[in-house]
């Protein structure tokens, strides 16, 4: 049925609205020129404080449920959409209409569409999220080795096709999105947030 198609476009153009950039046009500002140049969270928090964070966060997370709870809503019941509404969001985050395609790197919307995609993988994600940042301070590592996690829960829950193919494009998409972030650890020279490494000297 054609609202399937319709549904994966919207779902690209809901994650083509961006909470960083959007509220950076309020105030005046493009976080792409600060910090580490990413449109997204964590680089809200490094340069424009934790209230423009937070509503980055919500905006980026926020996109991803509506995303995917539009699909499942209206859709045509196929079990592949949710899936692929899920994909365009965050493809939309990373390259959104809307700001010259260039956005984020996807990690916050990921984890909307996955609350109600595959809450158990969501909490692999996180918990693994949470142990690499603190043992490292690096957001970025934090974040490859968290979608990455994803793989390991599709072999372990016994994944049907439509969560495996989710599984290993997302592993493999967020890697592609933060290769700038791994560049830099290799170099020594990506940004480290001292406060939350609990094991730090
Ligand atoms: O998802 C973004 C985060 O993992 C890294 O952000 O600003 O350190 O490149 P940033």
């Amino acid at each position: 049925p054609l609202i399937d198609p319709v549904l994966v476009v919207v779902a690209y153009l809901l994650g083509s609205l961006s909470g960083s950039l959007l509220l950076g046009r309020l105030q005046g500002v493009d976080i792409r020129t600060l910090g580490s140049g990413n449109a997204g969270g964590t680089n809200a928090l490094r340069t424009r404080g934790w209230r423009f964070a937070l509503g980055t966060v919500l905006v980026d997370v926020g996109k991803g449920v509506l995303a995917v709870w539009l699909a499942r809503r209206f859709g045509s019941g196929v079990a592949w959409l949710p899936y692929a509404a899920a994909a365009a969001a965050v493809l939309g985050h990373v390259w959104p209409l809307f700001h010259g395609f260039r956005g984020g790197k996807g990690a916050a919307t990921l984890v909307g569409a996955l609350l109600l995609l595959w809450p158990l993988a969501l909490a692999v994600v996180i918990g693994t999220w949470l142990v690499v940042l603190v043992a490292t301070g690096y957001v970025g590592l934090a974040t490859v080795i968290a979608a990455a996690s994803l793989v390991p829960t599709a072999l372990f829950a016994e994944a049907g096709p439509e969560r495996w193919s989710f599984a290993l494009a997302m592993a493999a998409f967020i890697l592609f999105t933060h290769r700038d972030n791994l560049r830099r650890l290799l170099a020594g020279t990506e940004n480290r947030f001292e406060r939350v490494r609990l094991f730090a000297r």
